[in-house]
């Protein structure tokens, strides 16, 4: 008997642990133990503005992205780089409560910086093995001397945001600066955004004049607008333009470059597509209603498309819709160009040059300049002028056309009924419309 109840305990034994091991029934280890107090965290500083200047460099950085597309690599890091100052860099990263070891850093220079001193620059990192990167930076030596002295970029994009919201269309400003304050023009063209399916416009600001502030601030708190702080004026001497002899500076065109490629990335897990184009520029379907419908039919034919190139319509600012139906009197007082009426369209001079404008799916892009993709994983399309064109009322660009030679194009007459009411209550919760006493 006493020897029988012995094998029954040791069986029950043998048998719970079977059970216990095979299928893990019991709480995960760590819950046995009463919980140590955690060691300290070793400092870190996290970056809160958009450009983090380097130290130890003449560099600065932007933001940094999980970006797993390029073999070996982990994370892209975007910046603006002194471009004859290139030295080994190394990546460390802090883990979820400690610092890696670093990793080498691959540098690649964009080739689009127009001969000024300084350029936007991508930084390939790998992360080390048994760590779940929260935060990365750059030294100038392997080992990490004097890390808590780095301002750490937060990395990016490390999870896809659910279905419902994820958006269709982001478009990406890429500079406002100066004392701009086309307010009548911009809130027309964010309507027209929106009631062509865009969800999103993202800006990047130096400065604006203070009507545009208003109007932007109410777009951005609803949501419509995201508003990113591009104070690049107190770090560089931004150049107005992109021929370094003419517009001299540090940087071309307040640091264009950099900013379109940080939308990119940016959207790139929340947006299928990303429309590159300036503020005076509207996208315009011609036969289908909206964007949606336009993409809806391109992208079955076109499989693989990167980059959709849409040609840029001038239409001169100089020549006025003559009825003047559109010069509407709750408008008179808001400073900035009334788009409804330009009316009058240039042909582009085809011998020459064609200004492109593009919609990419910013998953196959890996760097874009502005007026054409750089590097891509997938085709160029260019979508016939007829379907889709870019409206840019502006200043004249072929100055010997006369207003005959124009062609007469109300296209954007086809939203007003819309468009009129939607400006008008913009203008008028940011307090800008003239209200009849
Ligand atoms: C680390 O910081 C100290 C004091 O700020 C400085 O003297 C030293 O040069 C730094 N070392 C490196 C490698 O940057
Ligand atoms: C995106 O487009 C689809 C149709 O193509 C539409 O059903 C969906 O509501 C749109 N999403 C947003 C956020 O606009
Ligand atoms: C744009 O930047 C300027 C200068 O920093 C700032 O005064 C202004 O409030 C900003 N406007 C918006 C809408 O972010």
């Amino acid at each position: 008997m006493e020897k029988g109840k012995y094998r029954a305990v040791i069986l029950l034994f043998i048998v719970g642990y079977f059970f216990i091991t095979v299928f893990n029934i019991l709480p995960p280890k760590t819950n046995w133990v009463s919980p140590k107090p955690k060691p300290a965290l070793p400092p870190l500083l996290t970056s809160q503005q958009s450009i983090t200047p380097l130290p130890n460099t003449k560099h600065f950085l932007v933001s940094s992205f999980m970006d797993r597309r390029v073999e070996g690599f982990d994370i892209r890091i975007i910046g603006i780089f002194r471009r004859d100052s290139i030295h080994p860099l190394h990546c460390i990263f802090f883990c979820a409560g400690f610092y890696s070891e670093t990793t080498s850093a691959s540098v690649l220079l964009h080739s689009d910086h127009y001969g000024f001193p300084f350029g936007a620059t991508d930084v390939l990192c790998r992360i080390p093995e048994n760590c779940d990167a929260t935060h990365v930076t750059l030294l100038t030596q392997p080992s990490p001397v004097n890390v808590s002295d780095h301002l750490w970029l937060p990395i990016r994009n490390k999870k896809t945001p659910s279905k419902e919201n994820r958006l269709n269309f982001t478009v990406c400003i890429s500079n406002l600066y100066g004392d701009y304050n086309n307010v009548l023009q911009f809130a027309q063209t964010l309507e027209m955004y929106k009631l062509l399916g865009v969800n999103r416009v993202v800006i990047y600001n130096t400065s604006c004049g203070p009507e545009l502030d208003r109007l932007l601030k109410i777009y951005s708190q609803e949501g419509f607008v995201e508003m990113v702080q591009w104070p690049i004026d107190k770090y560089l001497n931004p150049s107005r333009g992109w021929r370094v002899r003419v517009h001299k500076g540090d940087l071309q065109y307040f640091g264009q470059i950099v900013t379109l490629n940080e939308c990119i990335y940016r959207s790139m897990e929340r947006s299928r597509y990303v429309l590159l184009n300036d503020i005076d520029e509207i996208i315009m379907p011609y036969k289908h209603d909206n964007l949606n419908v336009l993409m809806d039919s391109l992208q079955p034919l076109h499989s693989n498309v990167a980059e959709f190139l849409i040609e840029s319509h001038i239409f001169p600012k100089k020549y006025f819709e003559p009825s003047g139906r559109f010069h509407l009197p709750q408008w008179s007082n808001v400073p900035g160009i009334n788009i409804l009426e330009h009316i009058y369209r240039e042909d582009p001079d085809r011998k020459k040059f064609l200004h492109y404008k593009m919609i990419v799916q910013p998953k196959l892009v890996q760097q874009t300049s502005v007026h054409e993709v750089l590097k891509k994983y997938g085709k160029r399309y260019k979508v016939p002028w007829d379907l889709c064109r870019f409206i840019h009322v502006h200043v004249a660009r072929r100055t010997s056309l006369k207003l005959e030679e124009l062609n007469e194009d109300k296209r954007l007459w086809d939203f007003q009924e819309k468009l009129i009411p939607n400006v008008d209550k913009a203008l008028e919760r940011a307090g800008l419309l003239a209200t009849e006493d």
